[in-house]
């Protein structure tokens, strides 16, 4: 059954950046657009497993530091290939910290 799963503090993530975290065995990268709007996305890119959550968010697209594909952060779909997707995670933030469902 999913239930939210507190990862983080807002502050834990810079503005524009990521940070990947485990949760219930499944590496999540959460991201901090504009320091009210956190999104999370599977870690891992599909295009060659990258890091997403190393990768830098502009323009509400995180992307990936190996081949630069980017991603949009609120659903996860590929906006370099349109044939890929990772999967995107519900995120809510209640006093200062992040819960991920999952
Ligand atoms: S591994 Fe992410 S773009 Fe290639």
């Amino acid at each position: 059954m999913l239930s939210f799963v507190a990862v983080a503090k807002t502050s834990d993530i810079r503005q524009g950046r990521g940070k990947a975290f485990t949760v219930r065995g499944k590496r999540i990268a959460v991201f901090n657009v504009d320091d009210e709007n956190f999104y999370a996305l599977d870690n891992a890119c599909a295009h060659a497993l990258g890091p997403l959550g190393r990768g830098r968010v502009r323009n509400g697209a995180v992307i990936c530091p190996v081949h630069s594909y980017a991603y949009n952060v609120t659903d996860g779909s590929c906006l370099t290939d349109e044939r890929l997707r990772v999967r995107s995670y519900e995120v809510v933030v209640e006093n200062d910290e992040i819960k991920v469902k999952c």
